[in-house]
């Protein structure tokens, strides 16, 4: 029997999945004043659009969304007037960086779920299959499960910057030191899919690195890994990219029109 399914007062016969939505990071790489997760594709919030497909995916069961300071009510307004938003929301002020943000939602939410979903407002397109696909994982027992698309690139590694000779950087060259096998190489996307009290023990682990942006975790499977459990990779998908910057959003907007 799975540790999933061996307590059965948590795990009897109702799990019930919280869905994290960060959305407190800033538009400045859009080049927008409004906090990011604001911004408009086709008309529509980044974060509706990400909250609508985690609603449409039929397995979460409510949703905390992270805000920037002074944005909470505006950003609870936009949830709780739109129709495609079918579980209860509530929002709470984001951190200096995402992984004290998700550890702020996580902090509201207490500890009645048995599930936890880490999404980004900034995988706008991020589809309701793969919220299932994930979700499914993390009921069938892997209790850290991240999407992940093969590489396509060649990725090398370049040496540090303290490397570097006095020629390199006059002539901005920097000098590779190995090529990775992409092979076994993963783009990791959200939403991440966690059983909750590994994620809560995972973001206790990794407080102290959390108010840095230079030591904070870029994602919540990194504070998993750190602990030594496992974590596992399904199959991504093309759809959940990533929107930091103006062209990315045309990207989105172009991806949406062949999605419909
Ligand atoms: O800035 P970046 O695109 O890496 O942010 C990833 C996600 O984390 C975004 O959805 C953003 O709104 C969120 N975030 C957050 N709190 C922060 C920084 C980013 O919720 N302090």
């Amino acid at each position: 029997v799975h540790p999933l399914r061996q307590d059965p007062v948590r795990y009897g016969d109702v799990v019930t999945t919280l869905a994290i939505l960060t959305a407190a990071g800033s538009g400045t790489r859009l080049g927008h004043d409004l906090p990011k997760a604001l911004v408009e594709l086709d008309g529509l919030p980044l974060l509706l659009h990400a909250a609508r497909r985690l609603c449409a995916s039929g397995v979460i069961d409510r949703i905390v969304v992270t805000v920037p300071s002074g944005a909470g009510p505006r950003v609870r307004d936009l949830l709780q007037n739109d129709p495609a938003v079918t579980v209860p929301v509530e929002v709470v002020d984001g951190g200096g960086t995402r992984q004290a943000s998700v550890a702020a939602g996580l902090a509201l939410a207490a500890h009645d779920d048995d599930v936890v979903l880490v999404h980004d407002a900034a995988r706008p397109l991020a589809p309701p299959a793969l919220v299932r696909r994930v979700v499914a994982a993390v009921r069938a027992g892997y209790r850290a499960v991240v999407p992940g698309l093969p590489v396509t690139d060649t990725i090398k590694l370049v040496a540090s910057a303290e490397q570097l000779s006095a020629a390199d950087a006059v002539h901005g060259v920097e000098p590779v030191t190995w090529t990775v096998d992409r092979t076994w190489l993963r783009a990791v996307q959200t939403p991440q899919g966690f059983d909750r009290a590994l994620l809560d023990r995972a973001h206790a682990a990794g407080e102290s690195r959390a108010a840095d942006e230079s030591l904070a975790a870029t994602d919540d499977a990194a504070l998993v890994e750190e602990l030594g459990e496992p974590v596992h990779v399904v199959p991504g998908d093309d759809l959940a990219v990533k929107i930091t910057t103006a062209r990315d959003l045309r990207f989105a907007g172009l991806l949406l029109l062949e999605d419909s």
